[in-house]
């Protein structure tokens, strides 16, 4: 399912910003240019992600601070446990974000 996120320019260098959908977060951060967007619950018991630190591309989750790449997903305090990262497409000045089917109900 193909949601429409937001425009470029809401989407700051170094910040994170999240968006539900029913009831699932949608995190979205930029790094160097780069635009990610993730499942916003952490993988190890369901913080919410955008809550935490985003220095460089390295995410602290604010509960256990655990850390993670946003630019490649990595699990970088537990390899087993990454970001679901989800494709991304900007046209113009929208950017779209492709979330499961599943998460719309
Ligand atoms: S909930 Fe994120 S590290 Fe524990």
């Amino acid at each position: 399912m193909r949601i429409l996120a937001g425009k470029t320019t809401d989407f700051l260098e170094g910040t994170m910003g999240v968006i539900w959908v029913g009831k699932h977060s949608l995190a979205i951060a930029r790094v160097n240019g780069e635009l990610r967007a993730f499942a916003g619950e952490c993988p190890h018991r369901g913080a919410q992600l955008a809550q935490g630190r985003l220095i460089g591309p390295h995410l602290t989750c604010p509960w256990h601070e655990w850390k993670f790449d946003v630019l490649t997903g990595e699990g970088l305090t537990n390899p087993h446990a990454r970001l679901t990262l989800f494709p991304i497409s900007i046209e113009g000045q929208n950017v779209f974000v492709e979330v499961p089917d599943d998460w719309g109900v």
